[in-house]
């Protein structure tokens, strides 16, 4: 029996309109495309930061606390005798009616009672520093309304985690200014600060606080504030403790009528020597400025028509037309605006993700070009010549970096043995896309070697990326693994023992011993891309070596890294074998039979079919497959993080969906397009709408686990937005199952789908033309293209050549058995 739903995908408006506030958890979206950035729950909870989210948090939010999900954005509405917030939260007053539309970029809560509506469209501007709360209140009643509002945002003092910890100091510093119905948040601006956020209405105010103790009362929490029962601001201007920022508004409203008002939170920052207008006093010009672009209606409306043009254009790089209704939402929306979500947040703020603790990964944010590649080229490219910069000169490279300072975190370091390669992966991808031969001689230094960036281009790091997993392989020939490899949690040579300390970089590695087969793989599959590459700069000997070595993996992989029926996922440091019959727990794992096959190792001798067999028959799950079989049941020093989770969460047998989207691309590759497709729609969170009482994440966004058969509740999604799964699922469907996807040398389509599905077309912008593809399949194939017509001609092979900027290519491809 279907579950009971909790909102519907509206595509048309490219939204997900939520249609009741009591969802499993919150469902939550975000807000900004660039350096102004915040979350936002389907009840208003969430938060705001400029760029960093930790060390430039604008709003307060408290993670773990109960009730879920405070503060937000709150608008509070006094009308007769009730108080109500459209987002239903936080005073939780039963409500005539309630959707939140999730769109992308921006928000929608609406909410209504006794014939009064009120909808909020939160969103961030295109190249402006502020959110907006843009507000349309109907008296849809009888009679005329009198009818007070208040804003709520609560401040953060910046430093996230010295915000929620070093309350000797932070509640002795928050100060504040208030001028006409702006309300300014200054707190360390008198001394080392040069930013401040305003908080302005659109309308004349009737009161003003900016103490939450004020606002709220003694004994009360956030449903049922001082403020709002008296029905009247206090004033209050806060000195230290907890400055926040709520407006008054009274409206009288005939009936039918409507009316528009809005608040804008902008965060500006001030030259040192135009800080101050007299002492102690901030200068708002810049701020004044904003807001003169922000002040009407008419002007709202035209940025709000921006942003949605700009979600517009980006996704039209990629759009199909499918009788699939999954296809359809991820693909043309959700997924594609994940990706870019991703890109913008790396894995620093979610409900998951607190903001206060990661950089940014070198292989998550290499991986995460994969899915935004095609749509902001540019930004791909710089994040990619940062990355490189935080290799050091030995090929080693710094597991985070910090984006405020693109330097590599100490406190993680280096000896991540696959990150190195996933910076030819991206940059592969990269070239492909767009055909900028230029990235590769772009200067990037190391960063242990000061000044090498004036002779070092990218190209130097590729190859040393290559020379560094080769110089450290262990007794069978495999890549030593180090701290890890993709698998943060097979920490083999770290055998940690105290609570507390890190799995991952405890212990001394140097002597460390484990190997992983899974890098070996990625190896293969890197010198492939890097071969390619190196083909069309014409540097034949180096193409050789790298085939050579290449070869070499393979051998040394059909050696020791075939179990008979799968692959082996890594030796131990004494030499045992991981992910083999064998084994007492953990006989096979997922990864390597995924990347087996995106290597192309035994293709032709039915190895590599064996092994994605072999997965579906031990790790399948009604939920996708699960990382390992069977999950270890205790701790092992040996084995590390792995073992320290209960059986059937995170990396110890959940369904790790990041790496499941790998063994849909293995099945891509070997031709069973009905095994690819099922395999997606087992992770694919568009499918999970009637089980979501015990999916819990939301149904529009990829979620990083859903616990595994092992665990007592199977079938639970955390972890949901910021995840690798982002860019490697949308790779899958849209690359390797529609299978439409760039080569050096044009673009590729070549389909792997279910045999029922007959026909479809893709819209794919490549390197400035349109190519319109129209793929049939009327014998009911599962790969294979029969024939192909290039703007009428018929054309060899499956690779569309690549034609003029700006001109319109119409491809027609029909499937089918070619003998
Ligand atoms: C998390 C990490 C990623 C890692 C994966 C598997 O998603 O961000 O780097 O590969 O877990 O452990
Ligand atoms: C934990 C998680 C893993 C993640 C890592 C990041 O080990 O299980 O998924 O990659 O933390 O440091």
């Amino acid at each position: 029996m279907p579950g009971k739903r909790y909102g519907y995908f509206d595509n048309k408006a490219k939204e997900y309109c939520i249609t009741r506030p009591d969802t499993p958890i919150p469902w939550i979206n975000y807000l900004g495309c660039q350096d102004y950035l915040g979350l936002i729950s389907n009840t208003a909870g969430g938060y705001s930061f400029y760029r960093d989210a930790c060390l430039r948090r604008l709003l307060r939010y408290h993670y773990n606390a109960i009730p879920k999900d405070n503060p937000g954005r709150y608008i509070y509405v006094c009308d007769g005798k009730k108080t109500w917030n459209p987002s239903f939260k936080p005073v939780k007053t039963k409500l005539d009616d309630y959707k939140c539309r999730h769109g992308l970029g921006y928000s929608v809560i609406e909410g209504a009672l006794d014939g009064l509506r009120v909808s909020t469209t939160y969103f961030v501007p295109i190249d402006i520093n502020a959110e907006i709360w843009s507000l349309t209140i109907k008296n849809e009643g009888r009679k005329s309304k009198d009818v007070d509002l208040f804003s709520y945002a609560e401040f953060c003092l910046y430093n996230a985690v010295d915000d929620s910890t070093n309350f000797q100091r932070n509640w002795n510093i928050a100060e504040m200014e208030i001028e006409g119905s702006a309300i300014f948040h200054k707190t360390e601006y008198r001394e080392r600060r040069n930013h401040y956020v305003g908080f302005w209405c659109s309308e004349k105010i009737a009161g003003f606080d900016t103490m939450r103790d004020v606002f709220l009362g003694k004994l009360n929490d956030y449903g049922s504030p001082d403020v709002i029962k008296n029905r009247k601001a206090a004033n209050s201007v806060a000195h230290s403790w907890q400055p926040v920022g709520s407006h008054q508004v009274k409206l009288s409203l005939k009936p039918g009528q409507t009316k528009r008002l809005h608040f804008v939170l902008g965060y500006i920052e001030n030259p040192q020597d135009e800080k101050f207008v007299s002492p102690g006093v901030i200068n708002k010009k810049r701020f004044y400025d904003m807001i003169a672009g922000l002040k009407t209606s008419a002007q709202i409306d035209k940025e709000f028509k921006k942003l949605k043009k700009f979600w517009a254009d980006a996704l039209s790089n990629y759009q199909v037309t499918i009788d699939n209704e999954h296809v359809d939402r991820m693909v043309n929306i959700w997924n594609q605006y994940q990706c870019m979500v991703t890109f913008n947040l790396s894995r620093s703020a979610s409900s998951f993700e607190t903001g206060m603790s990661r950089g940014l990964g070198f292989r998550d944010s290499n991986q995460d070009i994969l899915g935004f590649v095609h749509i902001v080229p540019q930004r791909a490219k710089q994040r990619i010549i940062d990355l490189a910069s935080t290799q050091n000169h030995d090929g080693s490279c710094y597991h985070q970096y910090q984006p405020l300072t693109k330097k590599g975190n100490d406190a993680v370091g280096t000896g991540f043995s696959d990150d190195p390669l996933w910076l030819i992966v991206s940059t592969s991808a990269y070239i492909k896309e767009t055909g900028d031969w230029t990235i590769l001689d772009a200067p990037a230094g190391y960063q242990d070697v000061p000044g090498s960036d004036k002779n070092t281009t990218l190209m130097d790091h590729l190859h040393l990326s290559m020379k560094h997993v080769l110089e450290l392989r262990g007794s069978h020939g495999l890549p030593l693994i180090q701290h890890a490899d993709w698998n943060d949690c097979l920490n083999l040579n770290c055998f940690s023992k105290n609570p507390g300390e890190s799995f991952q970089i405890s212990g001394d590695i140097e002597g460390g011993k484990a190997e992983s087969v899974m890098v070996a793989q990625l190896f293969i599959y890197s010198a492939k891309e890097l071969n390619a590459i190196l083909e069309h700069l014409g540097q034949k000997d180096k193409v050789k070596e790298y085939t050579r070595q290449a070869d070499e993996m393979r051998s040394a992989i059909l050696k020791n890294g075939w179990d008979g029926k799968w692959f082996i996922r890594a030796y131990d440091h004494f030499e045992k074998p991981i992910g083999s019959k064998v084994c007492d727990e953990g006989k096979i794992f997922i990864e390597t039979q995924g990347w087996g096959v995106m290597a192309e190792i035994g293709i032709e001798d039915g190895k590599a079919i064996a092994a994605l067999d072999s997965a579906w028959q031990y790790l399948g799950d009604t939920n996708g497959m699960v990382l390992n079989q069977p999950a270890y049941t205790y701790y092992r020093d040996h084995l590390g993080e792995i073992t320290s989770y209960p059986p059937g969460y995170k990396e110890n047998a959940s369904i790790f969906c990041h790496n499941n989207t790998w063994v849909v691309i293995g099945e891509t590759i070997v031709g069973r397009g009905d095994k690819a497709w099922d395999l997606y729609t087992r992770i694919c969170p568009s499918t999970k709408e009637d089980k979501a009482d015990t999916y819990k994440c939301e149904p529009y966004c990829f979620a990083q686990t859903i616990s595994g058969h092992d665990s007592p509740l199977p079938g639970e999604a955390k972890n949901s937005w910021l995840t690798g799964t982002a860019s490697w699922s949308f790779t899958a469907l849209a690359q390797y199952i529609l299978g439409i996807r760039p080569e050096h040398d044009g673009l590729r389509v070549d389909p792997c789908i279910p045999p029922d599905w007959k026909k479809f077309t893709i819209t794919r912008k490549f390197r400035g033309a349109t190519y319109n593809i129209k793929v049939s399949n009327p014998d009911g194939v599962m790969k294979g293209v029969k024939k192909m017509l290039v703007n009428g001609k018929q054309t060899p092979g499956n690779i569309v050549p690549i034609f003029k900027e700006g001109s319109t290519v119409k491809v027609e491809v029909l499937l089918g058995n070619s003998k």
